[in-house]
């Protein structure tokens, strides 16, 4: 099969924001999921070595599937671990030099890298962000999770400033420009919107349309609030796997969920998505 990148190397996609709960693992799953049921290799990077939810997921889906004979997609997994040592500098050291080996592996192995970030500030988070070539965000329906992004206005809701997330974005991009001439394409996208809220919505739809062309973002439509989402997880099934294993029921719901899903892959833009793929045996 050949690579989605012209240069023959896996392209990586990051999932990333300093807010906790926004989405980042549940976003990661299911794009991988996608790329998998195209046929592409998938490299999973879970930076999150304290939680390892999405490393968790994957564990619940290989053991789901052998419990129940399913053929499930797989990925490769693989979890990094903040390096030990009581010199900070050290340490950075040997991140940086583990984390770039390991990228160095799996871009000549895999069509697609993803990696999963913590939901807060690591000196690993911010180097991955400096690897991106597509870097997804997900903010929650929130003001709360918009403060991340931009200082917004108590009266009329304009941006005031860009805020830590944003900088650090800036930063990385200045960096990736440095390091290769390479460009991020970052992608923000609402998570859990609720049917319910519609003023909360509007603002916040306003707030992101301004910020995106100030902080040079493509804002796009997420997921909804769904129940489904959080059930998911202990067998390790995304939405994207329901079409092929006829145990699991499709309601309305589901359905969709299942459209938010490929409405994003679509949305993402990423390499060879919207192309019919090549084999190189062919
Ligand atoms: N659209 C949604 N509808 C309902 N529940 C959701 C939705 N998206 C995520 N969730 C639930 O919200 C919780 C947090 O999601 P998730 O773990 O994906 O966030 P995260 O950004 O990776 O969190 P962390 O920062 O802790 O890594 C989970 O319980 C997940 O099932
Ligand atoms: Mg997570």
């Amino acid at each position: 099969m050949t690579s989605p990148n012209k240069n023959n190397k896996a392209y990586t996609i990051v999932v990333g924001n300093e807010k906790g709960g926004s989405g980042k693992s549940t976003s990661a799953i299911h794009i991988v999921v996608s790329l998998l049921e195209r046929d592409y290799t998938v490299a999973i990077i879970d930076l999150d070595a304290r939680q390892k939810s999405l490393a968790r997921y994957v564990e619940n889906r290989q053991a789901y599937a052998e419990q129940h004979n399913l053929k499930l997609v797989m990925p490769d997994l693989h979890v990094l671990k903040r390096a030990d040592g009581d010199s900070i500098q050290k340490m950075n050291q040997e991140d940086t030099e583990k984390f770039s080996s390991l990228l160095d592996e799996f871009k000549q192995k895999f069509d697609y890298i993803l990696i999963d970030c913590p939901g807060s500030d690591s000196f690993l988070s911010r180097l991955a962000h400096t690897s991106a070539d597509t870097l997804i965000t997900p903010v929650n329906d929130s003001f709360v999770d918009v403060d991340l992004l931009a200082k917004v206005s108590p009266d009329t809701y304009k941006v005031e400033k860009l805020s830590l997330y944003s900088e650090m974005v800036w930063e990385a991009r200045k960096i990736r420009a440095m390091k290769d001439r390479g460009t991020i394409d970052w992608i923000v996208l609402r998570n859990r919107t609720s049917a319910l809220d519609a003023k909360n919505k509007r603002r916040v739809h306003e707030v992101l349309t301004e910020l995106q062309k100030r902080v040079a973002f493509r804002y796009v439509p997420g997921f909804g609030e769904r129940v489904i989402y959080r059930e998911l997880f202990p067998k390790g099934l995304t939405l994207v796997d329901f079409s092929n294993n006829n145990k699991e029921k499709m309601t309305m719901s589901h359905v969709a969920a299942r459209q938010e899903i490929r409405r994003l892959m679509d949305d993402l833009k990423l390499p060879g998505w919207n192309t019919p793929k090549i084999n190189a045996a062919e």
